[in-house]
């Protein structure tokens, strides 16, 4: 699939999803996670993820990201892109309560991700078809 990003674009939102990650709060898997987000209007958003001793309250640094771009929008939140990165580099696609999170934001969303060969590029409708929506 041809990038919906230009090369810039996509390099501001890997680099600014690294930045979060140095700010991940991951000390039970020490696995420290970024994530970025591009809005409709042109804003960037960053989220890192936050584990907790109570395991299954980690929050994944996509939803962290997006949530946050939803309390700074004004009127509905569109997406463009979501980059993740990760510090140990390996190949790490969102989860799939962060697609579905996403979906909710966008049909065509490019989420960009560590992939076995450096970052790849996909479309959030083939990495989550048949999302569940209420309308
Ligand atoms: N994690 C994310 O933040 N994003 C992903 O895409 C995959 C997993 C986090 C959750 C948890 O804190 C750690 O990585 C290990 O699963």
């Amino acid at each position: 699939m041809s990038s919906q990003l230009t090369a810039a674009e996509r390099e501001q939102l890997l680099e600014a999803a690294r930045q979060a990650q140095e700010r991940a709060y991951a000390p039970y898997s020490k696995f420290y996670v970024g994530a970025a987000v591009l809005t409709s209007q042109g804003r960037i958003f960053t989220g890192c993820n936050v584990e907790n001793a109570s395991y299954g309250l980690t929050i994944c640094a996509e939803r962290s990201a997006i949530f946050t771009a939803v309390e700074q929008t004004r009127g509905p939140l569109a997406l463009r892109a979501v980059a993740v990165v990760n510090r140990a580099q390996l190949p790490c696609s969102p989860c799939g309560a962060c697609r579905q999170v996403i979906a909710e934001f966008g049909r065509d969303v490019a989420v960009i991700y560590q992939g076995k060969n450096g970052f790849e590029e996909s479309n959030i409708d083939d990495l989550l078809p048949e999302s569940f929506r209420l309308s």
